[in-house]
């Protein structure tokens, strides 16, 4: 079947991974006609564009840190309303990792948190307005709740969690682990510090969890699962996280099996989904044919999952693995010898050639 889909090469090592991804799709038979889209910053334009097509490949795009600039990346979940992120992290033969047998999902939740961009800057008026408002209502309820002064010179990020958006991501993590045949959901939190967020997710994931009795639940601290991780990772199967602690830990997970260069990733919505790599940029590497293509290729084969391709999705799977397993024609993140690995074409080609 015929699929049209928006391609947006993004920034940075973007371009370089994302040829292999087109070459390695065509050649494996998928029948794609691609609505490239070159400009990163053309946000509009991307948006209208996967309304029309309902899924996309994307590279990835640079965020500058800090001063007002909010994330494109982030703007895209919120406008196309992919609320869940789906990163998957496995064991590959050949990568060679203290870590065995990690076969880890994060579900992640993926509009709010501290990454719905509600801050304000130390300094400015409404930053101190909004400091000497919550010493007023704080005042106001003391003692039910003793609210200390937030510093004048302070800055602000605003950390909000719903209900709504706590039930969708765990209905979505318990369906997930249905379809997939997963054992195991474990939530990931800080309630017992902060109470009305991480403690309402927690309190709506527990809820959730009692109309899957099959699917077994837990939660965890998210300092005691960084440690559990590192500690014992086959005791995790599925995580459902928070946005911020889901970012930080699938990281993590993507250490566990060889880095950022094997980890694929998928945003979905009710509507769209957005398939993209985990990693970044990679500036430092940017334009040398340096960067390991499987993170994207395999975002790809997640794609072609979701577009129910599942022979063409299988068979790229197994020609990336094959090529891993080998050892030979990998870029050098996977070289354990510390030898200059191959470039990223011609891994790509490699990879090409065991299809
Ligand atoms: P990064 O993921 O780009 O790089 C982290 C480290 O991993 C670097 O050492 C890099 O060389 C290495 N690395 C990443 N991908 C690799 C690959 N495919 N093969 C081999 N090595 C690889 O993270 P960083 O440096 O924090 O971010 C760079 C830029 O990317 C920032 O502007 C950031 O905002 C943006 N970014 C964009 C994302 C997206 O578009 N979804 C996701 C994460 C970051």
């Amino acid at each position: 079947m015929s699929h049209k889909i928006t391609l947006i090469p993004g920034e940075g090592i973007g371009p370089e991974i994302i040829k292999v991804a087109v070459d390695v799709l065509d050649a494996a038979g998928a029948d794609i006609e691609w609505d490239i889209y070159e400009d990163s910053q053309n946000v509009t334009g991307i948006v209208e564009s996967i309304k029309k097509n309902a899924v996309a490949l994307k590279g990835p795009i640079a965020t500058p840190i800090g001063d007002g600039y909010r994330s494109i990346n982030v703007r895209l979940r919120k406008e196309l309303d992919t609320y869940a992120n789906i990163r998957p992290v496995k064991s590959f033969d050949g990568v060679h990792t203290p870590f065995k047998n990690v076969d880890i999902v994060t579900i992640r939740e993926n509009l709010e948190d501290l990454y719905a961009g509600i801050e304000f800057k130390e300094g400015e008026e409404e930053t101190q307005d909004l400091i000497d408002y919550i010493a007023s209502i704080g005042n106001a309820k003391q003692p039910r709740i003793a609210v200390p002064r937030i510093g004048d010179d302070s800055g602000i990020s605003i950390k909000s969690v719903s209900i709504t958006a706590s039930e969708h991501i765990a209905y979505f993590a318990f369906e997930y682990a249905q379809k997939y045949n997963r054992k195991k959901i474990t939530a990931i939190h800080k309630a017992n510090i902060i109470k009305f967020t991480d403690g309402l997710f927690l309190e709506t994931a527990r809820r959730i969890a009692q109309k899957y009795p099959e699917i077994e639940f837990e939660d965890i601290i998210v300092d005691a699962a960084a440690m559990g991780l590192v500690r014992n990772p086959q005791e995790f199967d599925v995580l459902l996280c928070p946005n911020l602690y889901g970012d930080i830990l699938s990281d993590l997970c993507a250490g566990l099996v060889g880095g950022l260069g094997v980890a694929p990733s998928a945003n979905m919505g009710e509507k769209y989904a957005i398939f993209e790599a985990v990693h970044g940029t990679a500036p430092a590497i940017a334009g040398q044919n340096k960067a390991n293509p499987t993170a994207l290729l395999l975002s790809a084969v997640m794609m072609l999952e979701y577009l129910e391709e599942q022979k063409i999705a299988q068979n790229i799977r197994h020609a990336v693995e094959k090529v891993i397993k080998k050892g030979k024609e990998v870029t050098s993140d996977l070289r354990l010898d510390k030898k200059v690995g191959v470039g990223t074409q011609e891994m790509g080609k490699a990879i090409l050639n065991n299809l």
